[in-house]
């Protein structure tokens, strides 16, 4: 049985992993209708690995006794006003998760429930290469992004990205 503080914490983190799902298929949306494919499938995959995310903490909770709930996900709110404007909301996004996470962590480590905190150390450190690759897509649109030759190379690069089922993190 988990706490009920900590299990009331991953429960939410539950739907903001799907919310980051919703927001990632937001920009695929935006993309797709600006005829960037590329970015469109990146976030498209985006949106698979948050849905894995919420799948994976839906089962700690559901393998520690916890009756798991679903609240309502928010509309995304979003407006493009240039293509790089999606890339950095993703960067603004995944640190408020990153934040979120740790809260979490911290909660965990104050009640010394050394389990919860195994299970988020996958969690911390998919953390840190969602912020990087985030950081790595603003770098290559500033790069390369401001002339239509450099945005089509881009753009063809991100259409190679396939979504792989997580093989080292927790179960779902
Ligand atoms: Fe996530
Ligand atoms: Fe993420």
């Amino acid at each position: 049985m988990l706490d009920k503080k900590i299990a009331d914490m991953l429960n939410e983190q539950v739907n903001k992993e799907f919310y980051s799902a919703y927001l990632y298929l937001d920009f695929a949306n935006y993309y797709a209708d600006e005829g960037l494919d590329g970015f469109a499938n990146w976030y498209q995959v985006q949106a698979q690995e948050e849905r894995d995310h919420a799948m994976m903490m839906r089962r700690y909770l559901i393998d520690n006794g916890v009756r798991v709930t679903f609240g309502k996900i928010a509309k995304p709110d979003k407006t493009y006003k240039k293509h790089s404007d999606a890339l950095d909301f993703g960067l603004e996004h995944e640190q408020f998760v990153s934040a979120s996470i740790a809260e979490i962590y911290a909660a965990a480590n104050e009640i010394k429930d050394f389990k919860t905190m195994q299970f988020l150390d996958w969690f911390v450190k998919e953390q840190g290469e969602e912020e990087k690759n985030a950081e790595d897509l603003i770098k290559k649109m500033k790069l390369f992004g401001g002339d239509a030759k450099g945005l089509y190379m881009l753009n063809q690069e991100l259409a190679a990205r396939v979504y792989a089922a997580p093989t080292n993190g927790p179960a779902m």
